[in-house]
């Protein structure tokens, strides 16, 4: 029982994992400008300064890495309080459709960290 519990919930990651490397960097980063740049800023640098609280960048070194695609999508779909985070972060998953969610994070993953 347990064990085919644990092989569902892997089926679920490799879905999971396939969708983001099938995502559409070029199509995430129209998305990115459309939707995330006013808040994220530019290639996800951090913060139009307009906003408080001011965003930082998204793609600190030893850290965007270690994120999973699983955590991505889910903060982006669910917004910032589904991981603890500001409430200013909206939720997406009404608005955005999941290859959509998946091709943004695709081109988070092309993105230089600093
Ligand atoms: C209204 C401003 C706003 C918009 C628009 C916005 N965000 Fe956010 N986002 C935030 C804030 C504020 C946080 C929380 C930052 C923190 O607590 O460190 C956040 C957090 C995140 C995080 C989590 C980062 C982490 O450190 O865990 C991700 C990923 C993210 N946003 C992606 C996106 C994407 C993708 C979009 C566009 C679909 C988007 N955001 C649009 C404000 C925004």
């Amino acid at each position: 029982m347990r064990a085919a519990a644990i092989a569902a919930l892997c089926s679920v990651c490799v879905t999971a994992s396939a969708a983001a490397e099938s995502g559409d960097p070029k199509h995430g980063e129209a998305l990115f400008g459309q939707y995330c740049q006013g808040c994220h800023g530019e290639k996800g640098r951090g913060g139009a300064h307009t906003f408080m609280p001011h965003v930082e960048n998204l793609t600190k070194r030893g850290y965007i890495e270690y994120l999973p695609d699983e955590y991505l999508f889910g903060v982006i779909t669910q917004g910032g309080p589904s991981v603890g985070k500001s409430s200013y972060m909206p939720a997406w998953g009404t608005k955005l459709q999941p290859q959509e969610v998946w091709d943004i994070i695709a081109y988070i993953r092309t993105l230089p960290t600093y």
